[in-house]
């Protein structure tokens, strides 16, 4: 007689538990999903301004920041890819590579190799770039 109400308080007590952990979870996915829409909606706002891109500053500081330098410029460029010098930059830009590659367009080889994709904004600013006929600007 004595056993059940202490069977009673752990029965209540492993119900409470359960609801907290339940709460908990819940609490977690709402809060991840905002955090998801805000996140959209902020990119949302902010445009991508391909306007202005160049090659001197725009492709150059993109194929730098992205790691693209690391593997491609110097006297053995890895896959004899050499983005260190405009020409060979302009080529590949012409013969569709550069675009399919960092697009990861089917039929190119991903780039940057073994990374994440670059940013949308950024693949739209070197498309905007080789749309213009890739200028030596
Ligand atoms: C870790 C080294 C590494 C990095 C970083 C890297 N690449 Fe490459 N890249 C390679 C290798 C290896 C190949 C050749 C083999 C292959 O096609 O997978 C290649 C091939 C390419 C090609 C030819 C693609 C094709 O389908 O013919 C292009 C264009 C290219 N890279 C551009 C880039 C750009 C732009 C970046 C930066 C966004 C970049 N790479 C970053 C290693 C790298």
């Amino acid at each position: 007689m004595k056993k059940l109400p202490t069977n009673r308080m752990k029965i209540k007590a492993q119900l409470n538990h359960m609801k907290y952990t339940i709460i908990g979870a819940l609490s977690i996915i709402v809060i991840t999903t905002l955090g998801c829409t805000k996140e959209k909606d902020a990119n949302a706002a902010i445009p991508c301004d391909t306007t202005n891109t160049t090659y001197s500053v725009t492709v150059t500081g993109l194929l730098r920041n992205y790691g693209c330098l690391g593997c491609h410029v110097g006297p053995n460029p890895v896959g004899n890819i050499q983005l260190g010098n405009y020409s060979s930059v302009k080529q590949l830009a012409d013969n569709g590579k550069l675009f399919g590659s960092i697009n990861w367009s089917p039929g190119f080889s991903k780039m940057p190799q073994g990374a994440p994709k670059m940013a949308d904004c950024d693949i739209s600013k070197i498309k905007a770039w080789i749309d213009a006929g890739a200028p030596n600007n």
